[in-house]
């Protein structure tokens, strides 16, 4: 076979993307859930809002309860919140319910209690998102609109090996712009139920069963290997670094260390005093003889880094210190004498170098 030019190969591995997914729901997929067989869009809105944040296990019953007391969007609109809420009470993101109940009197105050037909008017609603919005045009109307929720960019980003974090603007509108060029000619609804069960059952977040997908054979993550690569993960910001010096005075027996005020870093715990030796000394008043710099150490809080420089300073024994918050404590008892974790690798220096 001649070679193919790329934007051609692209165009082909998109069409058997679409063909195959479409292949494997028709046999494989789910056909039986209480809002598929419907072209009734309050339901299939109803089903979209609760799938949203929730599990096709967890929503099916409050669907059902939902249904029986809210048969339809009017109906909805007339109930007061108060009842609204408690039909949800248990699903979660309550924020969902209060869209839900102003969306069914916006469609009742405005488009005459019947649903707008295309995902353009739909996603203007309160609590319909793009994909939503999508996702109801075409399982309601046959409308040739693309889906991209959490699941679906999973898909996409495997499949055809997209890089960056989907949050990212650019990341994010080229997946907008594949899902777009992917949608089938026919079978909109087949297609769309079909990428929203690949995402939920067999390409999920951690061990996806590539075995059992119907596009592994194009899938680019699975080629490389890289399926807990992609999608890839959030750029984490940037740790803030922090330098601190700690002075270590020791009479050759005792360590002094300071208890911390109780609330901050290290609250309430015993430290040698934080700060510039000259700082220390005319805080305390006291006179510190000769210094050496111990070597500089790192350690990693959840929100910042600090590198600690202990210096060590010994003064001659029977240094009495009256500032309350400061005590001599034995350097072999320091360590376990309430501080904390990287102070006791600093002091075990202190004491082995001690011999
Ligand atoms: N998640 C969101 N919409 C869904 C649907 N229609 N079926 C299954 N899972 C979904």
């Amino acid at each position: 076979m001649l070679p193919q030019p790329a934007s051609r190969q692209n165009l082909a591995a998109k069409n058997r993307f679409t063909e195959q997914l479409i292949a494997w729901q028709k046999t494989a997929g789910r056909h039986d859930l209480p809002w598929q067989k419907t072209r009734d869009p309050y339901r299939i809105w109803l089903s979209e809002i609760m799938l949203q944040q929730t599990q096709v296990s967890t929503v099916i019953p409050y669907f059902a309860r939902f249904l029986a007391s809210f048969p339809d969007v009017l109906a909805l609109a007339a109930a007061p919140i108060e009842l609204v809420i408690a039909h949800w009470a248990g699903l979660g993101y309550y924020a969902r319910a209060r869209n839900l109940h102003r969306c069914a009197q916006q469609i009742a105050a405005v488009h005459g209690g019947k649903f707008p037909k295309n995902e353009a008017q739909l996603a203007e609603l309160p609590g319909i998102g793009r994909s939503t919005a999508a996702a109801i045009a075409a399982f309601a109307f046959g409308r040739r609109a693309a889906i991209l929720d959490g699941n679906v960019k999973r898909v996409l980003c495997r499949q055809f090996g997209v890089e960056g974090f989907p949050g990212a603007k650019a990341v994010h509108d080229r997946l907008w712009d594949l899902a777009e060029s992917l949608l089938p000619e026919s079978d909109i609804e087949v297609y769309t139920q079909g990428l929203m069960d690949l995402g939920a059952t067999l390409c999920t977040r951690s061990r996806p069963r590539c075995a059992d997908c119907p596009v592994a054979a194009g899938c680019v993550a699975k080629r490389d290997g890289r399926q807990g690569e992609l999608p890839e993960a959030k750029p984490r910001a940037a740790v803030p670094e922090r330098t601190s010096t700690f002075v270590l005075l020791t009479d050759g027996q005792r360590l002094l260390l300071e208890r911390r005020p109780p609330s901050g870093l290290w609250g309430g715990l015993l430290v040698p005093p934080e700060g510039e030796p000259a700082d220390v000394a005319g805080r305390f008043g006291l006179a510190l003889g000769p210094m050496t710099k111990l070597p500089s150490f790192r350690h990693a809080f959840t929100h910042f880094r600090l590198t600690l420089e202990p210096v060590l300073c010994v003064v001659a024994p029977g240094l009495e210190v009256r500032e309350s918050g400061l005590e001599w404590v034995e350097i072999e008892r320091a360590a376990d004498a309430g501080v904390p974790a990287p102070i006791k690798k600093l002091i075990r220096q202190v004491a082995s170098a001690r011999g």
